[in-house]
């Protein structure tokens, strides 16, 4: 496994190649695997509950251009790869994607490879033969076989060790692999589909990841856009949430406040849409807007946004002062939190004197008590103690 790796992530590449046709029959055709496994094929009606596409593509264009080539791509044989930050929606789009596929009434397999330690990643993949090592008391087929006739979904393909990715290579190259303990190659027709959250060209550059099984699994690139490059998208995705959780729990959460919803305009997203569901979860779950509030304030400190405008000149030494100011106001924010809003206590913690800690609050416009903690907006739930 590769857990030393550079931890770079997202890029965008072209494409080329080719892959066999579903279905091909002729004189190697007798070697094809003819076997389902029922095992298997049960998986292609259990893909998941989507959201509508409505939902999924909302109304930005980066969504757009991606949904048409998506579409362009699945009724075509290709590899395809997925990049995009954790939480953007690869999975879903790589479902999508076997949905709309001629292949779509066959298996839909999903290898989660960094899931799987690296020793038995291998058999997994590739199945192996009775007897290919200790312990192998039968043959047993490995999810690519599974996934005959159908899709191969490889999550996080950046995990796969340089031996594994040489295997990989030859299946997308002609179709073939060769079970553990095998004398024989097998051969497969199947369409693969690989994701990651990786910038795979640093991968290369680092010699961890093959160039030539890159330029293989590269030959249509979908690029998912975090969510605060799609930010128009996020009332929408907050009322289907909204909705669906609501009738998952059975509760009746309202509708967010007008500031909430700027405040979620604002956030940076690092966890994207999974982010922001988990979030309208736990509202709908839990029946307050104090309890987002809280946790896009912990966000806020640990991601600071900085919105540069490049339409006039930067000024470095105003945004400093801000990036400054800001972080001072969390930082006593946060203090004044630890200390139930008793500012001596929380002056003293912050080694500055009574008479500063009042006017910094002031001057970043905190509440100066516990009185006026919820003009403050977002504030997180915190029981409030008198001076
Ligand atoms: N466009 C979307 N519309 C609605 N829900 C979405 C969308 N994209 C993702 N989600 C939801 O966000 C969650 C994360 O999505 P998904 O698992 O597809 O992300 P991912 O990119 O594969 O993340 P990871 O890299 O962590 O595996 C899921 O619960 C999914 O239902
Ligand atoms: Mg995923």
């Amino acid at each position: 496994m590769k857990s030393a790796r550079s931890k770079a992530r997202l890029g965008g590449f072209g494409s080329q190649g080719a892959h066999p046709k579903p279905g091909r029959t002729g004189p190697r055709a007798t070697r094809l695997l003819m076997t389902t496994i029922p095992s298997v094929t049960s998986l292609a009606t259990s893909l998941g509950e989507f959201p509508p596409e409505a939902v999924i593509f909302g109304r930005s264009e980066v969504m757009q251009s991606l949904r048409d080539r998506m579409d362009k791509v699945a009724s075509a044989n290709v590899p395809v790869l997925i990049q995009g930050e954790s939480g953007t929606g690869k999975d879903i789009i790589a479902r999508m994607i076997h949905g709309l596929s001629p292949w779509r009434s066959g298996p839909f397999v999903k290898v989660n490879c960094p899931a799987i330690p690296g020793t038995l990643l291998e058999s997994e993949l590739f199945g192996y033969e009775k007897g290919a090592f200790t312990g192998a008391y039968g043959s047993k087929p490995g999810r690519v076989e599974m996934a005959h006739r159908g899709t191969l979904f490889l999550d996080e393909i950046s995990e796969l060790d340089l031996g594994l990715q040489s295997k990989l290579l030859q299946l997308l190259q002609d179709g073939q692999f060769c079970r553990i303990g095998a004398q024989e190659d097998k051969r497969v027709e199947v369409r693969v589909v690989c994701a990651t959250n990786r910038v795979l060209e640093v991968e290369i550059e680092s010699g961890t990841f093959r160039q030539d099984l890159f330029y293989r699994i590269n030959v249509v690139n979908l690029q998912m856009p975090p969510l605060r490059e799609r930010k128009g998208d996020i009332p929408d995705l907050v009322t289907y949430f909204l909705e669906y959780y609501n009738r998952k729990y059975n509760c009746r959460a309202r509708t967010l406040s007008g500031d909430l919803m700027s405040a979620l305009q604002k956030h940076h997203w690092p966890g994207n849409i999974r982010e922001l569901e988990n979030l309208i979860k736990r509202y709908v779950i839990l029946g307050n807007e104090e309890v987002i509030s809280s946790d896009l304030m912990a966000h806020q400190q640990e991601f600071p946004t900085l919105d540069l405008n490049f339409d006039g000149p930067i000024a470095l030494k105003t945004i400093t002062r801000q990036a400054t100011r800001e972080l001072e106001r969390k930082v006593i924010l946060k203090v004044l939190q630890a200390h139930h809003w008793n500012r001596k206590q929380a002056a003293r913690a912050l080694s500055i004197s009574y008479r500063a800690l009042l006017y910094k609050i002031r001057d970043a416009g905190l509440p100066p008590n516990r009185s006026s903690r919820r003009r403050v907006d977002p504030l997180p739930t915190q029981d409030i103690a008198a001076d």
